[in-house]
């Protein structure tokens, strides 16, 4: 069964579909750990209420990102974690930490990348006018938002369309590619090709 660890900023609503589609077993795996560079991250209350096991790790302690991410490596070791998912986690991630979970490292974005990396993604989209965003859920490397892309899904923008109500749409279908994403990887179906994910049929 696949070990996951999860890493949280902010409210973790993706951590929440996570937990119910593993509950169903629409995921074959469990989640043993979920760390936050927050304290007061509400998806920290999400994971205690299913006696998840949580972690928060003040960044200020720590000189370098490295060195931060050494911390969370530690933990997420000592918890033999085979996949590290990224579900509204705020932080930039270290090139040693890309290393030490290379293609192991799952994140969503609400963008059809590769346009709109970055932050605010949705206001991006709405204010440049595109007829069509998304989401997309990718593989991790050193650049922003610039992994092997694994699953997307497009979302209609709409002409009176602002962030908040194109981010409601994105973020449903967020709800629905994160778990089916993990669930390809636990079952070992995502190949990797370069910047090339394929998905292998059953
Ligand atoms: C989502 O929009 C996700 O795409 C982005 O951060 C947000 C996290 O939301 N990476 P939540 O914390 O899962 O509710």
């Amino acid at each position: 069964m696949l070990n996951i660890g999860v890493l949280v900023s902010g409210r973790g609503t993706n951590l929440q579909v996570i937990i119910e589609a593993i509950e169903e077993g629409k995921i074959e795996g469990r989640i043993s750990i979920v760390i936050s560079d927050n304290p007061d991250a509400y998806a920290l209350k999400r994971a205690k209420r299913y006696n998840i096991e949580t972690q928060y790790i003040n960044f200020k302690e720590f000189k370098t990102r490295e060195d931060y991410d050494k911390k969370i490596i530690k933990s997420l070791k000592e918890k033999e974690i085979e996949l590290v998912v990224l579900a509204g986690y705020m932080r930039i991630l270290s090139s040693y930490f890309i290393r030490t979970y290379r293609n192991k490292i799952m994140n969503i974005h609400p963008a059809l990348l590769p346009s709109f990396p970055g932050l605010e993604a949705q206001s991006q989209a709405v204010n440049y006018g595109v007829k069509i965003s998304g989401c997309t859920v990718h593989f991790v490397d050193e650049g922003i938002d610039s992994g092997p892309i694994i699953l997307q899904k497009a979302v209609e923008v709409k002409d009176d369309d602002t962030e908040e109500s194109l981010a409601e749409r994105i973020l449903k279908e967020e709800h629905k590619i994160y778990p089916q994403a993990i669930q390809l990887f636990s079952q070992g179906r995502l190949i990797i090709k370069g910047r090339k994910v394929f998905i292998k049929k059953r």
